[in-house]
């Protein structure tokens, strides 16, 4: 049972038991955010026979919100200013703020100047003493002129950097690597950074995930990466910040016997002197927060393609894990096609669930390879996940501060499978959830403190709102909403704003104030 203080976050629900400390490995999963669902009468299986958390919250409201923007009046960091409106190269050597992109929360996340294209990551991997000789080449293109530009890397030791073949300097200050270039890179021309490093990647502290940290972890044989919305550069450097999407390659060498997983295909499997590598290959735009490895004793069970033109299916599972994890994940195809048929095709060329032998009390909607732990592999969690394929990893927030239109949509579409595969009356979950946010006086999804980034508002205000426009404007226009909210930023970029707008085409301005009230006021409205 989880205690008051530990539901004021959905968060601290989700991760009370997954710190790092000794004792609580002994502890059974904790609640993923993802079955909070008060109506659900049927909690996700779980295969280690741990209880599921199903109380309502009853936590007190959260301190005073800050007075919410408006959504028209909300940062755009990723917009750049029109070349042609560009002052004269000398006077824009150095882009503003090197340091960051001007996140809402992180302001040093991210890296403005140019846009990367590709990242080619060679990882040499000793699982023994957890250490990487490593080396990420970027291809870019300069958005300013470039005399230096800075790079997302945390920790680990930077051998060498060159630019387009020729040895460049740098300098390290925190997480931000500056690189000067021997020559400036011209604005508009494409570059190629190449970062050669070695060390024992460490994870990191990161202010809207409070209660563990995030990026490369070992534990009991396992090298994982868990990176939302950091930790990435603790393991390659990086514009580390959903705004700038690229394609990935990541090459993973570990000594024979490991098994090494990343996103999208497994391209090639070479051995060679006793070390295996393993090429991954993501073809389709991923933000930096999705891109994960997984290194220690799994077995890949091979699905083949869901349907014709469908992703390839794959799952890793610890070698030996009983037949309940396989047949937990099974549920996968049904997911996927439950979802294609509200929001059109599945968008990337494969999917698939690694889980760890040990409790993780989360998951995480990797691109193409969500992690879970043996607690959370129920229907109603992988079918977050699964939704955030769509919602999250194809259209992804460009500020960390839209972060409910990730978790607000996912759960929405979870709790709406797990209501037809439980064979429940879907209205009643959400007057249960609608019931239990005004029980607790749920802060606004827009505009949280950072330490509630991934809070029980966020979560399920979020679906709320989804729920209360769905009531106001009909099934249909509705759905026809979501599916335009998935095609017009497939592959890119989008914000509440842009979300707003399509409210406001397809169902009129009272459904966008309806929704506004959902977002931005203090109180929970009071019907949905
Ligand atoms: N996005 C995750 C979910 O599906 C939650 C999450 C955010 C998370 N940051 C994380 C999980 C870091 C693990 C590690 O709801
Ligand atoms: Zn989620």
């Amino acid at each position: 049972m989880l205690g008051r203080a530990g539901i004021v976050l959905v968060v601290a629900a989700l991760l009370a038991t997954a710190c790092g400390d000794a004792t609580v490995d002994e502890s059974p999963d904790a609640v993923p955010a993802t079955t909070v669902s008060v109506t659900t009468t049927e909690p996700p299986s779980t295969t280690d026979g741990t209880p599921v958390e199903t109380e309502p919250a009853t936590s007190e409201p959260e301190a005073e919100p800050d007075a919410q923007p408006e959504p028209d009046e909300q940062p755009e960091p990723d917009e750049q200013p029109e070349p042609d409106a560009q002052p004269e190269p000398d006077e824009q050597s150095r882009p503003p703020d090197p340091e960051g992109v001007g996140d809402s929360f992180y302001p040093k996340l991210g890296n403005p100047g140019y846009d990367i294209i590709h990242y080619d990551i060679d990882l040499d991997v000793e699982p023994s003493t957890n250490s990487i000789l490593a080396e990420t080449t970027i291809t870019a293109q300069a958005t300013h002129h470039l005399d230096a530009f800075n790079l997302d890397l945390s920790g680990l030791e930077v051998l060498s950097v060159s630019v387009d073949g020729v040895d460049a300097n740098s300098s390290r200050s925190g997480s931000e690597l500056t690189v000067e270039p021997a020559s400036p890179v011209a604005m508009g021309s494409r570059f190629e950074v190449r970062v050669a490093y070695s060390g024992s990647p460490e994870a990191i502290e990161d202010p809207g995930v409070p209660f563990f940290e995030v990026g490369w972890q070992q534990r009991d044989d396992v090298i994982y990466t868990v990176s939302e919305p950091s930790g990435s550069m603790t393991w390659f450097p990086s514009n580390n910040h959903p705004t700038d999407k690229a394609t990935f390659e990541i090459e993973i060498a570990v000594p024979l016997g490991f098994t090494a997983a990343s996103n999208g295909i497994l391209t090639s499997e070479t051995t060679t002197d006793g070390k295996t590598t393993y090429t991954w290959r993501m073809d389709d735009p991923m933000a930096t927060y999705l891109a994960a490895v997984y290194i220690g004793d799994f077995d890949r069970i091979d699905h083949g393609p869901l349907h014709d033109g469908g992703p390839v299916l794959r799952d890793y599972v610890p070698s030996g894990s009983a037949p309940e994890v396989e047949q937990a994940l099974s549920v996968t195809p049904e997911v996927i096609e439950f979802l294609e048929g509200l929001l059109g095709p599945y968008p990337f060329d494969s999917y698939g669930t690694i889980v760890m032998p040990f409790s993780l009390g989360y998951a995480l909607e990797n691109q193409t390879l969500s992690i879970h732990g043996p607690a959370t592999i129920g229907p109603g969690i992988i079918a977050h996940e699964v939704a955030h394929q769509w919602l999250g990893n194809s259209v992804t927030p460009d500020d960390w501060g839209e972060i409910w239109l990730n978790e607000g949509f996912a759960t929405y579409l979870h709790l709406m499978f797990e209501a037809e595969h439980y064979d429940m009356d879907f209205n009643n979950t959400m007057s249960g959830v609608h019931a239990q946010l005004s029980a607790t006086g749920a802060v606004p999804p827009m505009g949280t403190e950072v330490q509630d980034l991934f809070g029980f508002s966020v979560y399920f205000r979020g679906a709320a709102t989804l729920h209360a426009l769905r009531l106001h404007a009909g099934d249909e226009t509705f759905f026809e909403i979501l599916r335009s909210h998935y095609d017009r930023s497939a592959g890119a970029t989008t914000n509440t704003g842009e979300f707003l707008a399509l409210v406001d085409e397809f169902a009129g301005p009272e459904a966008v104030d309806l929704v506004e009230s959902w977002l931005f006021d203090e109180t929970v409205p009071s019907t949905l």
